[in-house]
């Protein structure tokens, strides 16, 4: 397979971005010829930002899995699609090759369409990082069902929302997933979040570490029994295929949930044709990615980082990709460079919190460790600060691998704005350019258009998107004028990213972080609202406040002000009451790290809470912190600055 649209030079990127941005669709519809089409598009792109209505491709007919697996046969029928490395590094390596991700994809299909799951439906996945899992997301793609993953370190409460909002009435998870020294019970979790529910038809569950499950009759069924049954019928026919769904480009292909700053988390939809060609193109172009390389991704599938680099990304471009069951740490701190020592992994791409943390751990865990087969090194999910850069330039890439900080959000589908690797420079803590198609724009809180610069030439204002890109979200789900309000009204005629950002004199961006009620917890985002609601919830709140606040290693902590009216016993055990009561609401990733006991919050007179200052006093700063004479009570500032934790 070649990639005619790989990006070679500098020069090169500049001619491209220009003729992507003068004629979109002649440059898109290009680039679409590399893939496998069962009918062409009737027109590249269509679309106004005022509904919004974006169509991509539209007309045109394709299964991405055709794409990700069927065209790399029999060219890579023996090349690994995906290598997994298991928690415990004593357990087998598992090895998928294209022929084996194929066989399985369509016996897992053929195991879907078993249990009644159709064309549209909508099923929900929430598993470990087990090969199972990415079997589970093809296969819905090729059944042309709208997967919905949903991260195992959300609680029974997030799950049972997430069901309702998507309607699902599928649900495929394991017993047990293993999470360093923990094991994690899925299922009971699931469970938990049935209790009530009458819309699930099916679940469907794999065994991974044989923990004791509850097996309800008609709703419960092992993956292992009904994969099964599934070979045997497709045997059946002679040779092992599944032929895939035929699907509109502008198809949902999935929902993934995400928070924002207000309500709660939204289903965020990607269509089947640009989002495929979003992440292929950002894929082969962002990492250079070349024939044979080992492509080391360390999220989670739960997350969009995962869709885009672990699997489709990856698999559209015919790669290999390594799937990590475990966390970076355990059993100690050098388990990622084991990965890539024995892997020869040629990219390994990652978030700054990871790299923070091992960081800290200083540079034993890297002694001995075979790193030389890396090539590319890359970042996302938050901010990465100019320290934890060179670290992991100098200790880990030698410095002779670039660097890539990859700025996008869920709702992106895949990079927007990163350096190529070793084509266009980097910067250390930028993000640098736009890829082509992305047209960035910094505007003030009018929305008119930054053009002033400070005396280094730097402009800084919020970042939105003029024009869409193949791999922009297409609706939030079931609600499309919460997508317009929430994306494209504060601005009218522009995607609003709800990021800040500074631009060079070179054009190069640097993203600040959130200037919305979004929090970034070692690179999750959770909105403030959300950890409110979880936390009002204890029986003992009034009310609280939440804001972040610097954390050396996940970027952003999470602080919460909070009235208490309950029984008063003892401060500390209190506080984790109510980190319990957010465990249960919302998963232990919402959990605050400080709980700070107020007998007020500082509002205006019309009621509304000042985070302003309470982010201030988080931080650290106890001067500045503005005018405080519109206070209702002014009094209540020193108490909370006094009991400051
Ligand atoms: O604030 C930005 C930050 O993460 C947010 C998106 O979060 P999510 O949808 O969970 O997707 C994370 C993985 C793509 C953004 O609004 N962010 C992401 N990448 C970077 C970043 N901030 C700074 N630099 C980055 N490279």
């Amino acid at each position: 397979m070649s990639y005619p649209y790989q990006i070679k030079s500098l020069e090169q990127y500049h001619a491209d971005y220009k003729r992507s941005v003068e004629d979109p669709e002649a440059f898109w519809g290009n680039v679409a010829e590399n893939f496998t089409w069962r009918r062409k598009w009737d027109k590249v792109l269509d679309w106004n930002f005022t509904e919004p209505k974006i169509e991509w491709f539209k007309g045109g007919k394709l299964n991405i899995t055709e794409n990700c697996i069927d065209r790399h046969l029999p060219e890579k029928a023996n090349t690994p699609a995906f290598i997994w490395e298991p928690n415990n590094p004593e357990e087998r390596v598992r090895v998928v090759t294209y022929a084996r991700l194929h066989k399985r994809v369509c016996q897992a299909a053929q195991m879907l369409v078993n249990n009644g799951v159709k064309k549209g439906d909508r099923v929900c996945i929430y598993m470990g990082m087990v090969p199972e899992l990415a079997y589970a997301v093809l296969a819905c793609a090729r059944i042309g069902a709208i997967h919905s993953v949903i991260f195992g370190g959300f609680s029974a409460q997030s799950i049972a929302d997430r069901l309702y909002d998507a309607q699902a009435e599928f649900i495929i998870t394991c017993d047990g997933a293993y999470r360093g020294g923990k094991d994690i019970p899925l299922k009971s979790v699931i469970d938990d979040a049935l209790v009530g529910n009458r819309t699930i038809k099916r679940v469907i569950v794999y065994t991974r570490t044989r923990t004791p499950v509850s097996m309800i009759k008609g709703r419960d069924v092992w993956w292992e029994d009904e994969m099964e049954f599934a070979l045997d019928q497709l045997e059946k026919n002679g040779e092992v295929n599944f032929p895939a769904v035929e699907m509109d480009a502008e198809d949902p292909l999935f929902i993934l949930y995400t928070s924002g700053s207000t309500g709660k988390p939204k289903g965020v939809v990607h269509s089947c044709g640009g989002y495929m060609l979003w992440t292929n193109y950002t894929f082969v172009n962002v990492f250079q990615y070349k024939p044979g390389n080992i492509h080391f991704c360390t999220a989670d599938i739960g997350w969009i980082t995962g869709h885009s680099y672990i699997v489709y990304g990856p698999t559209s471009a015919g790669a290999s990709s390594v799937m990590f069951e475990g966390i970076p740490t355990w059993p100690d701190a050098g388990r990622f460079w084991d990965i890539v020592e024995r892997h020869k992994v040629n990219c390994i791409y990652t978030a700054p919190t990871a790299i923070r943390s091992l960081m800290s751990y200083g540079t034993d865990p890297l002694k001995g460790k075979d790193l030389s087969s890396l090539q590319v090194l890359g970042t996302v999910g938050e901010p990465i600060n100019e320290e934890a850069w060179h670290w992991y330039d100098e200790n880990v890439g030698k410095g002779k691998c670039p660097v890539v900080d990859t700025w996008w959000q869920t709702e992106t589908g895949a990079c927007l704005i990163s350096n190529m690797a070793g084509v266009t420079p980097a910067k250390p803590s930028w993000a640098t350019l736009p890829m082509p198609g992305v047209q960035p724009v910094l505007v003030d809180e009018r929305g008119e258009e930054i053009t002033e610069r400070d005396e280094h030439g730097v402009m800084k204002g919020n970042l939105c998107i003029k024009a869409p890109w193949p791999g922009i979200l297409r609706t939030t789900w079931g609600d499309h004028e919460r997508c317009r309000t929430n994306y494209f009204a504060t601005y009218p005629g522009l995607y609003f990213t709800g990021d800040g950002a500074l631009k060079d004199a070179d054009g190069n961006y640097r993203i600040t972080g959130r200037v919305d009620d979004v929090l970034n917890i070692s690179g999750h985002r959770i909105g403030t609202a959300e950890v409110e609601n979880a936390i009002n919830m204890h029986s003992g709140v009034v009310e609280s406040a939440v804001v972040g606040y610097p954390h050396d290693i996940k970027g952003q902590g999470i602080y919460a002000y909070v009235i208490y009216n309950g029984h008063h016993g003892d401060e500390n055990l209190r506080r984790l009451d109510i980190s319990l009561t957010v465990s249960k609401i919302i998963g232990p990733i919402a959990k605050p790290d400080k709980i700070q006991f107020v007998s007020g919050l500082p509002k205006t007179r019309s009621g509304k809470i000042m985070r302003r200052i309470l982010r201030k006093i988080a931080e650290g700063e106890m001067e500045n912190l503005g005018d405080t004479t519109t206070l209702l009570d002014p009094e209540v500032v020193n108490e909370i600055k006094h009991g400051k934790l």
